[in-house]
């Protein structure tokens, strides 16, 4: 007789996240998700550059963390200080950077050094459902600033900053996605960032600077980051390959001052990010990133083109958009009639996969009729034949649009 299977389920501690569900393979159209596009991935350069570093240093592998002790592989470090100062503003050393598994370990590790649940922390209403989940698991209070075609609404923030401190709450920090922020694709202008750091100052509040998406803005040109403009030393400045490089990678970094640093490598208890990553990133980055990279830029940006084409074509002025300045991702907004969760599951069953507004906003009603659109990933023709069918679905549900490809539907 088989035995029965075990029981793990009465083990399972109170507060686990709910259960992962399995993957059951990629949806036809993907627009969902960071990721980039398969085409623009230098692949015989990072071949040729792996080849090449491991050829010479392979043999660093057998111990934990190479020889360059835990922050990470020196080599990388140095790259980003220079990267940093060159693009940013950022003036630091190799020893000013943690190495992370992605910039979302930067998000754990951060969140784990400042926050505790209670606790309050600012973000931006629209913002990264990463960030925002773990937020909400972490039992912190989450208030969102709106948000306009500068990024984050300084106003509001002032407000919501003076309300706080009326009620003698002093939130954690203000977390901000300022260099193409996600999902708007805002870029803040150096005026407001200027403003935000007043503010942010004034109030004793330090700032939380997610800039992954910095190098894909279109013209290439971005105003200094935070951390670079800031005189109080209170901003912690996250960054990432995944958007310029490769998300599978997951290699992402962490500048601050070492009171943050040491504390954050505290709780980085992996051993280390995989070595192998970092040092075939800094063996192609140092000849090969400021050439690569604008090439991404051309490529993203063709395919936005393609894909705000294709929603004026099927969509016409059911789909309202604002052209990013940059990055992966449009942010749509639909008829107020459609139901953004709803459209998500009857678009799922069709083959295509959106994000759904209320996922990435601490607004439901301003989010109810919005999507977010990741092109990157898909080909021209997929990006077109998706929002196709996309339509159709939209159509088909809530009766819009009504004219798809400008004939009027039945
Ligand atoms: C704003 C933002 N921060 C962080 C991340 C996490 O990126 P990664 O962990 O791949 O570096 C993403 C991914 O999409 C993002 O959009």
């Amino acid at each position: 007789m088989a035995a029965e299977p075990f029981d793990f389920s009465p083990l399972f501690p109170p507060g686990l996240p709910p259960p992962a569900a399995r993957w059951s393979g990629a949806p036809r159209y993907n627009f969902t998700g960071g990721n980039n596009d398969p085409d623009q991935i230098p692949l015989d350069a990072l071949i040729a550059a792996a080849e090449t570093v491991l050829r010479r240093e392979g043999r660093t592998l057998a111990s934990y963390n190479l020889t360059s002790g835990p922050q990470g592989y020196r080599p990388l470090r140095e790259f980003l200080a220079n990267k940093l100062e060159r693009d940013a503003g950022i003036s630091c050393i190799a020893d000013d950077i943690v190495m992370v598994s992605g910039s979302l370990q930067a998000l754990d590790l951060i969140n784990g050094v400042l926050l505790s649940g209670g606790d309050t922390v600012i973000i931006e209403q629209e913002t990264y459902q990463g960030a925002l989940t773990r937020l909400r698991r972490l039992g912190v209070d989450v208030v969102g600033i709106p948000l306009d075609s500068e990024g984050m609404r300084t106003d509001a923030l002032a407000a919501e900053l003076a309300e706080l401190r009326r009620r003698n709450v002093r939130p954690k920090y203000i977390y901000t996605i300022p260099t193409v922020q996600n999902p708007t694709g805002t870029v803040m202008p150096e005026r407001r960032r200027r403003e935000l750091l007043q503010l942010a100052e004034a109030h004793g509040v330090p700032i939380f600077e997610d800039d992954c998406y910095a190098d894909l803005v279109w013209d290439g040109s971005r105003p200094p980051a935070l951390h670079a403009m800031s005189t109080a030393g209170n901003v912690i400045h996250i960054g990432s390959f995944s958007k310029s490089i490769a998300p599978a990678l997951r290699v992402g970094y962490i500048v601050a001052g070492w009171d943050v640093l040491s504390r954050a490598l505290a709780l980085k208890t992996d051993a280390g990010t995989g070595a192998l990553e970092q040092m075939v990133l800094a063996e192609f980055c140092a000849p090969h990133f400021q050439a690569h990279v604008p090439r991404l830029r051309r490529g993203l940006r063709s395919k936005i083109e393609t894909l705000m084409g294709a929603l004026d074509r099927q969509f016409g002025v059911a789909a309202d958009f604002d052209d990013p300045k940059g990055g992966i991702f449009l942010w749509v907004k639909l008829p107020d009639r459609v139901d953004a969760m709803r459209l998500y599951q009857r678009a799922l069953t069709a083959g295509v996969a959106i994000n759904p507004g209320p996922e990435w906003s601490t607004n439901a009603s301003h989010s109810r009729s919005r999507m977010r659109l990741c092109f990157a990933n898909l080909s021209h023709e997929d990006i077109g034949d998706g929002v196709a069918r996309l339509a159709e679905v939209c159509r088909a549900e809530f009766g819009v649009p009504e004219r798809i490809a400008n004939v009027k539907q039945p």
